[in-house]
């Protein structure tokens, strides 16, 4: 057990968290649920939420993780061996192999779209276009990119291999070593855009409605949403933090990293902010709905279009984008990948591929949910937005939960603290008040959006 994986340096498990918590959650969920929830007074929310909450939670999934070096089953039987707390470990193994059969699809659509506007495939016609008629032409592109029978299922298969190659690298020159890439690559794509946003006539008032707070728009429904974006945007309930904190080295200062990472999270989805309003201020967009899907594969490259070089503006968006999945889906594939070899003891390369080559099957379903598969529902829902619902409302609260009461209540004090001052090295005040967070607040808040969420 001693010769467990790590990563190699400090910048290398902060840039492979960073990869994990930037996702699709922060590019393509954020502005929508902003809009949705009163712009600027969400932003306020959001950022007391991933402070005051994700914070100690992300701080709860770490003390696990690095304390036991074990997958997010091991974790707990190790601490209680006698007891059955391991089932919060084993729903957090489900939960993000449900996540992951939805995500890697729209992983897939990111190729998809990366390859469009790099071919120039997804603009081509655009010049005889008015403008009135670009909103057809790309809606009918994303029925084409999305809907149509084996396109995304090649696209989606392209993501499956590349998370292969990766996951078969192993953590540190596979995982560590191209988010030590892949991370700076996003945040340069992402500053370039905000200037290029920013730049556009009429953007100021996008960025004031954006960033000046409306304290007249929250509402308990934008507390609950802000909440759970936090949630999803820093990766919690789903086993990812318990299982790359099993690799970070003992020295590591969980309190700094968690603050590091949330912070970088926080930065990705205001910069994106400051990317999307200012747009669609400009261009007169802003009274239509930022759905989530709509708002990257039609509205944006709407706005490509009307921009100079739209290839280009596309071809870093989507680059961006598949960025932000794939660092993401190789952490969310990475909790199951641990979880088989240490409860099996099996080989890396038999846990990647023994967890991703039925991924191409599993996932398919959902991508063919849009065409072929249409007419099977799910409590109403298409296979695809059962599989989100139920694994990001449902599950992935009730691991929170599970974690925080564990720590809280079941594990003696004394453990929390041990870990957040690795054993007495470190300042101690911040971490009474995790403590007190992880026990009282924290479980409250959680049972109140879950209650919510099921009514
Ligand atoms: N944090 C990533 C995102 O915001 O996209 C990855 C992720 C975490 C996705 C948790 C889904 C989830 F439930």
């Amino acid at each position: 057990m001693s010769t467990k994986t790590e990563f190699a340096s400090k910048i290398g498990l902060i840039a492979a968290t960073v990869g994990s918590a930037v996702g699709l959650g922060n590019v393509w969920r954020f502005p929508a649920e902003a809009q949705a929830n009163g712009g600027s007074a969400f932003l306020l929310l959001y950022i007391l939420c991933v402070l005051i909450l994700g914070v100690p939670v992300m701080l709860a999934e770490f003390s696990l993780g690095r304390s036991t070096r074990s997958d997010s089953i091991g974790a707990f039987r190790k601490l209680t061996p006698d007891k059955p707390w391991w089932i919060v470990g084993a729903t957090a193994v489900v939960a993000s192999y449900l996540i992951l059969c939805f995500y890697m699809v729209v992983a897939g659509w990111t190729l998809e779209y990366l390859w469009g506007s790099i071919s120039g495939e997804l603009y081509a016609g655009i010049e005889n276009l008015g403008e009135s008629e670009m909103r057809g032409f790309f809606n009918g592109k994303m029925e084409y990119y999305v809907q149509s029978e084996y396109r995304p299922v090649m696209f989606l298969s392209i993501a499956i291999a590349i998370n292969i190659g990766i996951l078969l690298g192993g953590v540190q020159k596979g995982i560590e070593r191209l988010s030590n890439i892949l991370m700076p690559v996003l945040f340069v794509i992402l500053a370039v855009m905000v200037v290029v946003s920013l730049a556009l006539p009429g953007a100021g008032a996008g960025v004031t409605y954006f960033l000046k707070p409306d304290f007249t728009k929250i509402t308990p429904i934008s507390v609950v949403n802000a909440l759970g974006q936090a949630f999803f945007s820093l990766s919690l309930g789903m086993g990812i933090l318990i299982t790359y904190s099993s690799y970070y080295p003992k020295n590591t200062n969980l309190m700094k990293t968690s603050i590091i990472v949330s912070l970088l999270s926080l930065l990705v989805a205001v910069m994106m902010g400051l990317v999307i309003f200012p747009a669609f201020k400009s261009f007169g967009l802003d009274s239509e709905p930022m759905q989530g899907a709509t708002l990257v594969f039609v509205t944006l490259p709407e706005i490509f279009a009307r921009l100079p070089l739209p290839q280009l503006w596309s071809t870093l968006f989507f680059l961006l984008l598949a960025v932000a999945a794939i660092t993401s889906t190789i952490s969310i594939a990475e909790v199951s990948i641990a979880t088989l070899q240490d409860r099996l003891h099996i080989g890396r390369k038999k846990a990647v591929l023994t967890i991703l080559l039925p991924l191409a099957v599993l996932s398919a379903l959902p991508s063919l949910s849009f065409s072929s598969l249409s007419d099977i529902k799910i409590f109403g829902l298409t296979i695809f937005d059962f599989l989100d619902s139920f694994s990001t409302n449902i599950l992935l609260p009730l691991v929170s939960l599970g974690v925080c009461v564990y720590i809280g209540w079941i594990l003696p004090g004394k453990f929390l603290r041990d870990e957040l001052t690795n054993h007495g090295h470190l300042h101690a005040w911040p971490n009474t008040i995790a403590q007190q967070i992880i026990r009282y607040v924290a479980p409250l808040l959680i049972i109140l959006v879950f209650i919510y969420n099921l009514l």
